[in-house]
């Protein structure tokens, strides 16, 4: 077991980049050393042969279809169910200003979102413009650099005007967020390996220990590379690890404080508190180690000082496979 308070580990990383001679340090020292499981980093070279640009693909229960090539950062998200959400405004459907690509490409058109981003449909209006807020005072941050979709959202965030993140924190903050994460215990998991900066299952890999870390998958990979809006994810997370992480919420544990008087009696938010209920639990360990290290540090992110302060591993493992278990 796991005792270290990694706080230190991530001063002496950030002590190495302040002295910033040797930049290959980083790639030792980043937050994917500590969580490689959340800050996915994808495996070089060795992908599957890449697929037929042309082939004319749909999804289930979508009357849409289009060349598999029209689906590209470039472009205007896929909207395979448009009913399942309201219209989008054109920042989130085609992009705002110079650098501010379309919201809904990544967070997906109905806002539920995905492991290597985020989650955004019924967060509050207020926390979703503070962020963008933060990200354009270069106040949030990611503990890894390496890792390409958050740090191309503070390039997003720099870039956004308070007009457009206004627009879209208008829309997302109007979406319900649905059930959308399947929660499995388990001692062991299907191999996986990293592309397109998730876990994606090995086919024929066999199964692994799942160690103290949570593997959040695709429920249908092929559904999810083409950035299908309802179609969810299985999150394996060790045995107990649900039981464990309820009583750290509950009471704070030794390590933390309670969480319901800010984030609400089920976590589904308060006021301008976000959610955490049924979210992605990659990207609430990802946030738990970026406030504990100080990357993101936002206007309101010293209410979390007390929270996330002594942190271990195990308890970031154990919080956030119980808040991705709750209905949102
Ligand atoms: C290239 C992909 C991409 C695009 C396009 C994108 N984002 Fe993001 N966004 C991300 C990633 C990745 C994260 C999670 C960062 C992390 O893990 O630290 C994120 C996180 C966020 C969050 C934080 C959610 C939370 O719970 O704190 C907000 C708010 C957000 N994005 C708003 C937007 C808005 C508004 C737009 C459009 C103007 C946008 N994003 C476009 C990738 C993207
Ligand atoms: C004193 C109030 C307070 C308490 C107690 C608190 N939080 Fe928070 N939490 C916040 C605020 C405010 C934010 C937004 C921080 C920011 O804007 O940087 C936040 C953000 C978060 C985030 C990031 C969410 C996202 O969408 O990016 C997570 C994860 C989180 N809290 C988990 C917890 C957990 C788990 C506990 C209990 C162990 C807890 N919090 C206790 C106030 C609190």
């Amino acid at each position: 077991m796991r005792e270290v308070n990694f706080k230190w580990m991530a001063w002496l990383a950030v002590a190495g980049l302040a002295a910033g001679t040797e930049l290959h340090a980083q790639e030792a020292d980043g937050a994917n050393a500590v969580l490689p499981w959340a800050y996915v980093l994808n495996d070089p070279a060795g992908d599957a042969p890449a697929p037929d640009p042309d082939e004319i693909v749909t999804v289930p229960g979508s009357s849409v279809s289009m060349p598999r090539s029209a689906i590209n950062i470039d472009n205007p998200p896929p909207d395979w169910h448009p009913d399942g959400h309201p219209p989008m405004p054109d920042v989130v459907a085609r992009g705002g200003g110079e650098g501010v690509v379309a919201c809904g490409y990544c967070h997906l058109p109905n806002g539920q979102g995905k492991p290597e981003n985020a989650g955004l449909a019924g967060q509050p209006y207020e926390y979703i413009v503070q962020q963008m807020t933060d990200w354009r005072n270069g106040l949030r941050r990611s503990g890894e650099p390496l890792m390409g979709p958050p740090s191309f959202m503070e390039r997003i965030g720099l870039a956004a005007t308070d007009a457009e993140a206004r627009t879209a924190a208008e829309y997302f903050a109007s979406i319900d967020f649905r059930p959308w994460i399947r929660v499995v215990e388990t001692d062991d998991v299907p191999a996986t390996r990293f592309a397109g900066w998730i876990h994606e299952v090995v086919e024929g890999g066999g199964r692994e220990p799942i160690g103290t870390r949570i593997v959040e998958t695709p429920e249908d990979p092929a559904r999810t590379r083409l950035r299908d809006d309802a179609s969810g994810v299985i999150a394996y997370v060790p045995r107990g690890a649900v039981a464990r992480g309820r009583a750290i919420v509950a009471t704070g544990g030794d390590n933390s404080v309670a969480c319901a008087v800010c984030h609400g009696e089920d976590l589904r938010g308060l006021g301008p508190v976000p959610a955490l209920a049924g979210r992605s639990p990659s990207y609430m360990a990802r946030q738990l180690y970026d406030l504990q290290t100080g990357v993101r540090d936002g206007a309101w992110s010293d209410l979390m000082d007390a929270a996330v302060r002594n942190l271990t591993v195990e308890d970031i493992v154990n919080i956030v496979a119980y808040t991705a278990s709750l209905e949102p």
